[in-house]
């Protein structure tokens, strides 16, 4: 088969969208032809093309795929709130599944490879660290429509991968979203208090061992699901006190809470967590310990001020 020249990345003001772009304008055997919607929000613009696409609409989704026939796509835009949606459902499900049947009747026409980044929502929690081979059984409605999406893929017909993650970290760009490691740091540094669950256990993931993973899914045409997060799994209250100590802030100001107490919209899954065997095998995956992840946000935090 004839090597992966044009990459098409959506979401590309996201968090893994940008490390996905940051990744790919130093391949120069690859065109990276970055979209979101809006204005382009990246510092950086030179050595990938940038175009507005809203993924909602077949036709100016149709527009660039017939402007660039990307050899593969990589699908990152999603609703990513969970809580969002949860209260939004309409919203969520036009834009986590119903533009996936989109991207899907594109990459068909095109011939493209797709991979489509999912989550450890997709499954109850009650058994972690999961396998790609586990059954899929959503708490929230964030979790049902990545679950959709999924098996529209699956059935497809389409050469593709599946990446799920768990919470993602990284800096990105513009202050427009947060993550665990900015809100912790953040928070602490203004001197608040944040009230931290202490009875779901997660595996945080580095945007950027992610964006090469997303990578070479694309550029080996890399076939089914693949389990790709941090390899540690730990409390999301431990999580938060590791970045405290890391930066040296106030862990006084971590109130635990139980998930019961917090009450979010959406239910989440107690205990996640991955097996990383396949997607170290098959896609050469190789993450940063979370201190490792922890010290790259440091140095990157440095050049933002
Ligand atoms: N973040 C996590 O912890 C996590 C965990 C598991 C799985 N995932 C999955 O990983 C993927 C990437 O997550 P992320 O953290 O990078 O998400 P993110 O930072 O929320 O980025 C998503 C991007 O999608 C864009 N977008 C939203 N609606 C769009 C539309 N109609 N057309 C075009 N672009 C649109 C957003 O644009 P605006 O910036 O303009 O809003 C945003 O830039 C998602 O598929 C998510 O479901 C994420």
């Amino acid at each position: 088969m004839a090597p992966v020249k044009t990459i098409l990345v959506t979401g590309s003001n996201g968090l893994l969208g940008q490390k996905i772009i940051y990744a790919l304008r130093n391949q120069p055997d690859i065109k990276c032809v970055s979209t979101s919607r809006g204005e382009n929000r990246m510092k950086i613009r030179d050595g990938y093309l940038y175009e507005s696409l809203d993924i909602t609409s077949p036709g100016e989704v149709r527009r660039i795929f017939d402007k660039y026939h990307p050899d593969a796509v990589i699908h990152t835009a999603a609703l990513t709130n969970v809580d969002a949606c949860e209260t939004e459902k309409d919203e969520s499900w036009r834009l986590n599944v119903q533009s996936v049947e989109t991207i899907i009747s594109e990459c068909r026409r095109m011939e493209s490879h797709l991979v489509q980044l999912s989550t450890d929502f997709v499954f109850n929690g009650n058994n972690g660290p999961y396998v790609e081979t586990d059954s899929t059984e959503p708490l929230s409605y964030y979790g049902e429509t990545k679950r959709a999406a999924e098996k529209l893929v699956e059935s497809s017909g389409l050469s593709w991968s599946i990446l799920r993650t768990i919470i993602i970290y990284g800096v990105v760009d513009d202050n427009t979203r947060s993550n665990v490691v900015l809100w912790t740091i953040n928070s602490l540094t203004a001197g608040k208090k944040i009230r931290v669950i202490t009875d779901q256990y997660r595996s945080p993931t580095l945007a950027e061992d992610l964006a090469d993973a997303c990578i070479a899914a694309a550029r080996k045409r890399a076939q089914g699901i693949f389990h790709a997060s941090g390899r540690e799994l730990m409390c999301m209250i431990d999580i938060v006190r590791i970045v405290a100590d890391y930066f040296n802030l106030d862990s006084s100001c971590i109130l635990p809470v139980t998930s019961a107490e917090l009450n979010q919209s959406a239910r989440r899954p107690p205990v996640t967590g991955f097996i990383l065997e396949k997607a170290e095998r098959e896609l050469g995956y190789s993450p940063h310990s979370f201190l490792e992840g922890l010290e790259i946000v440091r140095k990157q935090l440095l050049l933002v001020v």
